[in-house]
């Protein structure tokens, strides 16, 4: 009697292996389909393989970095081939790398500000970190790396929070910097619970003004960000407006005074958020900028 009973949950146990045998090996087929699909390329950094269903992953997704290199073709200025190492993961690496039958240029790359611009399995950093957390936002986020898009002020949140590289006005450091050990990080990717895919912080990247009462450091009344940050934000966009018709009105583009209140709106601009980064700085760079409208004309 016992025996038929135990042959056919054995039976059963087969048929249940041989199915899920046959579901991955479906599975396995998709994955390679999508792998002989995607270009056959030495470039095309390919952590996704293993990484791809990870929050990190999903919240990158949709995020401004992995637009990088789409943005950059769609962008108003001349592009070159340097302008890549902001704008692809792998500039570095594959740049003077020699792969029979594939150069790298802007044609053939293909990654964004992808995983592996921050991260390498090879390095000894906390989560494999390709340098450590306070220096690696402001290797990109920078104006002026003597490279491509020198001379074009299009983004300044190093300069901005660090509070220096502007004219006529002494540095100036946000108290951020020092209360902040991972600096940019903190803000940008803080997030709540690690296992679930975040809509800001994390690898989104997208900085939460919460962000500044949860870290218990502006959470009373009179120190609410989310009224005082809307009062600062006007405050400069005002003195922005005033600048910038000062310099629509300018004569002489060329003179040495055009070229400091220019540099200081541009740096103001390129903080993408109304001098946000550093307010009294922000204000202190358009307030020069304004006083030298004598010498404009
Ligand atoms: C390899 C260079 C590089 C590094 C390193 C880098 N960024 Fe970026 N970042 C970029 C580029 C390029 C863009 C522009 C993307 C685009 O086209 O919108 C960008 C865009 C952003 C944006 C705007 C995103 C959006 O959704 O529009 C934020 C915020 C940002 N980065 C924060 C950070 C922070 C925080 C770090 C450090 C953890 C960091 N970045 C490190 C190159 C870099
Ligand atoms: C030192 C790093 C770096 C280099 C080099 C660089 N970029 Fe960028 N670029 C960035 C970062 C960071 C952002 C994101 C700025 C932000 O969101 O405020 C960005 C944003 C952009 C954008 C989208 C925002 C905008 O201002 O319209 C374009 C287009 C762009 N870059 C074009 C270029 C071109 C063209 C070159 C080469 C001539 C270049 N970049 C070189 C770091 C760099
Ligand atoms: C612009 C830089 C940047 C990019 C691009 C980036 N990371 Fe990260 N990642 C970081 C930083 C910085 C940390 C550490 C955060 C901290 O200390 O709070 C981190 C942490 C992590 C962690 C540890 C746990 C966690 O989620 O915080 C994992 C896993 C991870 N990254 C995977 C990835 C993967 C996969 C990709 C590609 C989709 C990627 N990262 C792209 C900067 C980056
Ligand atoms: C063959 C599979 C595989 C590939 C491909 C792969 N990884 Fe990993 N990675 C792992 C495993 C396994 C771990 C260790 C387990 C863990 O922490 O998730 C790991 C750990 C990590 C971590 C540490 C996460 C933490 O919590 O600190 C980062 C960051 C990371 N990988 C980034 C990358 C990047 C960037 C690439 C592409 C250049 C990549 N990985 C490609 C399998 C892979
Ligand atoms: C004190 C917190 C804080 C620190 C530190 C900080 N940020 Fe921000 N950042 C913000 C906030 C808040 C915004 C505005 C977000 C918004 O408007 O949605 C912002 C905006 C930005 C933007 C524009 C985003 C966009 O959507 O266009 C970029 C790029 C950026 N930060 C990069 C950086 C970099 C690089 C650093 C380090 C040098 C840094 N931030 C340090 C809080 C911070």
């Amino acid at each position: 009697m016992k025996y038929p009973k135990q042959g056919l949950l054995f039976f059963c146990l087969s048929l249940l292996m041989g199915m899920l045998t046959l579901l991955l090996l479906a599975n396995l087929r998709a994955d390679e389909a999508i792998d002989t699909a995607a270009p056959s390329t030495p470039f095309a950094e390919g952590c996704n393989k293993c990484h791809g269903s990870e929050p990190a992953y999903q919240e990158w997704t949709h995020a401004g970095h992995a637009k990088a290199l789409v943005n950059l073709h769609a962008g108003p200025y001349p592009v070159v081939r340097s302008c890549l190492s902001c704008h692809s993961s792998g500039y570095e690496n594959f740049v003077d790398r020699v792969y029979p039958g594939h150069t790298y240029n802007l044609e053939t790359a293909v990654n964004a500000v992808a995983c592996s611009s921050c991260h390498s399995h090879a390095s000894k950093e906390e989560h494999l970190l390709v340098m450590p957390a306070k220096k690696l936002c402001v290797s990109c986020h920078k104006m002026d790396c003597g490279c491509a898009g020198a001379g074009t002020v299009h983004q300044s949140q190093s300069e901005m929070f660090l509070g220096r590289e502007g004219a006529g006005v002494k540095r100036m450091p946000s108290p951020h910097v020092r209360a902040m050990k991972k600096r940019c990080v903190q803000c940008h990717m803080a997030k709540e619970d690690p296992m679930t895919i975040a809509q800001h912080g994390g690898h989104t990247f997208i900085a939460d003004i919460a962000v500044c009462s949860t870290a218990g450091c502006h959470d009373s009344a009179d120190n609410n960000m989310n009224v005082k940050l809307p009062r600062y934000r006007a405050e400069i966009e005002a003195k922005m407006q005033a600048v910038k018709a000062m310099l629509d009105n300018a004569n002489d583009t060329t003179s040495q005074a055009y070229q400091d209140a220019k540099l200081n709106y541009d740096m103001v601009k390129g903080d993408s958020g109304y001098g946000l980064h550093n307010m009294p700085y922000a204000n202190a760079l358009l307030d020069y900028s304004l006083s030298l409208k004598a010498e404009l004309k």
